[in-house]
């Protein structure tokens, strides 16, 4: 999972007992080396999954990646929208790499912006006609994503859309639950046993949950399937595509 260029056990040790914030800025120089950015299977299937799906031609004017990090969703931005791309994110030293990684790609589409706020009160009004988020929902509290989708909500256009990859929970049968649990008991226990916490739980955002305060922030949602999905050993896909859209 982790590469030679990836961070040391000591590093991420450290990287772990500190805010999501400052661990973030720590990890930032290693980070597309860890398996914590998204994979560009994902991205690019994402991409597909929308493409066709915007106001003009099938393309959209204005997006946002939210929790953007080293820019891994930016390229899906670009891939889609016109105008304007912007990533958002609260570390600094995630910004910074990804502004160093955007340089040596200049690419097509249009340049990224990139601006430092929090996703719990995100700073734009009918400003997008796309946002999509990868990789960072686990980072909130249940009771604090009605503050995230709501920003997200004020942030789109009428009729704009919110799209970001959900995965199927894995079965109970499999070592992948297993691991998940234990990942999500390991970091309940270190945030009752060490401050400031760091929140990062994979089973607190199940699809049925999110759905719901999707719609409670104002948004239609619907489960679009990717065709690129990887199958899990059953058949079934192991992730779909959640798309909201703001009526
Ligand atoms: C696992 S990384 C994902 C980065 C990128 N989206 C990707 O898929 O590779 C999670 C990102 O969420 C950001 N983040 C976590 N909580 C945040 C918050 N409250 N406001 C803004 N960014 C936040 C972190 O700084 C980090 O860059």
């Amino acid at each position: 999972m982790f590469t030679p260029q990836g961070p040391s056990l000591r590093e991420l040790a450290v990287q772990a007992l500190s805010s999501v914030e400052r661990g973030y800025d720590l990890l930032a120089p290693k980070f597309d080396h860890t398996p914590f950015r998204t994979p560009d299977r994902i991205l690019d299937a994402t991409a597909e999954a929308l493409r066709g799906r915007g106001p003009s031609e099938g393309l959209f004017e204005a997006g946002l990646d939210v929790c953007c990090g080293t820019g891994a969703g930016t390229g899906v931005l670009r891939s889609l929208c016109r105008e304007r791309a912007v990533g958002v994110d609260f570390s600094a030293g995630m910004l910074a790499a990804a502004r160093q990684a955007a340089e040596g790609r200049p690419g097509t589409g249009p340049a990224v912006t990139y601006v430092r706020a929090d996703a719990r009160a995100l700073p734009f009004a009918a400003a997008f006609d796309l946002a999509v988020t990868f990789g960072a929902l686990g980072h909130f509290l249940p009771a604090e994503r009605a503050a995230v989708f709501a920003g997200v909500h004020r942030a789109l256009r009428p009729g704009g859309i919110f799209a970001f990859p959900v995965a199927a929970p894995p079965h109970p049968r499999s070592a992948l639950y297993w691991t998940l649990l234990g990942f999500d008991a390991v970091m309940r226990v270190r945030n009752l046993l060490w401050r400031p916490p760091f929140v990062m739980y994979y089973r607190t955002s199940s699809l049925g949950a999110v759905r719901a305060d999707l719609r409670a922030a104002g948004f239609a949602v619907e489960l679009v399937p990717v065709p690129g999905a990887v199958r899990r050993p059953g058949g079934s896909p192991s992730w779909g595509l959640l798309v909201a859209r703001k009526p």
